[in-house]
């Protein structure tokens, strides 16, 4: 049983909506006129928990207004430093019933899009999230080019750690068992989402929104943000990849394989074998004596799976890394002036192409870490009336 499952027994039915908040007093009564005009009248019961970063902007008052006749009820952090993702995390620890959305304050996110988020998470759905890049989606006309392009970029970034069009998206549906073990995770900033992702391992179904305008008051995405995404997204490379050790390593051992591989494409060639030919043949002794070693060494503490299935699967990655590698080589010595006689550098510049390609398909499917979630440590917290202070 994992540790979202374990969780969400005695969870009554229904869906609790995590908002992190930090001076949004001027959009709370909206955002909650439109979740209960959105749900109310669906059958599904629903809360609207409000995880507040001890704005002190009366959106306490605020809330205790909503809540005489919503189910509104506000959590105030006064841990320093304020941090959205934190925010999230005591939401889900806080939330009340099975399923868990999380939106933005400011009306970002469509309220009248929880639902389909919610019908696409369906029984078995792991995660669904609102995508403003795939098919569909948008970002409104409103968008400065400074900011799209810094989207865009921060999107690029993020995309060899989850496969989906919009990793960085603030708005998700998530049922509560397929929660990873709150305490395995260590997020830092705005990108929650994409915690979950990477580190539960989440495979995701994505629905396209609309990212409208922010309705009232001002964003909070400032340079500490920025950088604070530069330093998050480190440390998920670092879970995900294993970090420059793994990196190094599975370097190495590519550069032993590379002496097997030029040892033997030279020594066909002095034989008299065609040059090409002698490229694509060396390639099978040096890829089973890369498999091998990363299996014994760099990827040693990952699951065990069975040889000869592994071996296939490290050769049809290394396929895909030898078209890279050869269509580089193939491409430089054919069409650009000097490689034609500097075959040698054509190949080394291939073995790089392919190289780095081999290690992202090996760390991410050939020797693939599976999820093995550890007991909950998450504190849960006894909850009374309307807003509350957390320390
Ligand atoms: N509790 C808490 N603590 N909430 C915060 C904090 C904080 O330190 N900082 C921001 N928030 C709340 C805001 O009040 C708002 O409800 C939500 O988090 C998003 O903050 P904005 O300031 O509106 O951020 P944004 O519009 O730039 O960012 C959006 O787009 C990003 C992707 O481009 C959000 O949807 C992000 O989640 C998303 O990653
Ligand atoms: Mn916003």
């Amino acid at each position: 049983m994992t540790a979202g499952a374990r969780a969400e027994r005695g969870c009554g039915r229904g869906v609790s909506i995590i908002v992190p908040t930090l001076r949004e007093a001027q959009n709370i009564p909206a955002l909650a006129a439109r979740i209960d005009a959105a749900l109310s009248g669906g059958g599904t019961a629903w809360e609207l928990l409000l995880v507040d970063d001890d704005s002190d902007d009366g959106s306490d008052r605020v809330v205790a207004q909503l809540a005489e006749r919503l189910p509104v009820r506000m959590e105030v952090r006064k841990q320093s430093p304020r941090d959205l993702s934190a925010a999230v995390l005591l939401g889900f620890q806080l939330a009340r019933y099975d399923r868990l959305v999380v939106l933005d304050a400011d009306l970002s996110h469509p309220p009248e899009r929880i639902a389909d988020l919610l019908a696409a998470l369906g029984d078995g759905r792991e995660i669904v999230m609102g995508s403003r890049y795939g098919e569909g989606g948008s970002v409104g006309p409103r968008w400065g080019v400074w900011r799209l392009l810094n989207s865009r970029l921060a999107t690029a970034l993020a995309r060899p750690l989850a496969s989906c069009s919009d990793p960085l998206s603030g708005f998700f549906a998530i049922p509560r068992r397929a929660l990873p073990d709150l305490a395995g995770l260590d997020p830092l900033g705005y990108k929650i989402g994409l915690e979950l992702l990477v580190r539960g391992q989440l495979e995701v179904k994505e629905v396209p929104i609309e990212f409208a305008k922010r309705q009232a008051g001002s964003s909070k995405m400032g340079w500490r943000q920025q950088v604070d995404f530069l330093r998050h997204l480190g440390r998920l490379y670092r879970y995900r990849f294993g970090g420059l050790t793994r990196a190094a390593c599975f370097g190495l051992v590519g550069a032993s394989g590379l002496v097997i591989d030029v040892s033997i494409y030279l020594g066909l060639q002095s034989l008299g074998v065609e040059h090409r030919t002698a490229r694509l043949v060396s390639f099978w002794p040096a890829v089973s004596w890369n498999w091998l070693v990363n299996r014994r060494v760099t990827y040693n503490g990952r699951p065990t799976q069975p040889r000869l299935r592994q071996w296939a699967k490290f050769t049809a990655s290394s396929l895909i890394g030898l078209g890279a590698n050869v269509g580089t080589y193939a491409a430089l010595t054919t069409w650009v002036a000097g490689f034609d006689r500097r075959r040698l550098l054509a190949l080394l510049t291939g073995v790089a192409v392919g190289g780095m390609l081999n290690f992202l398909v090996a760390t991410m499917y050939v020797y693939r870490r599976h999820a093995v979630p550890g007991p909950p440590r998450g504190r849960r917290v006894a909850t009374q009336g309307t807003v509350r202070e957390h320390r």
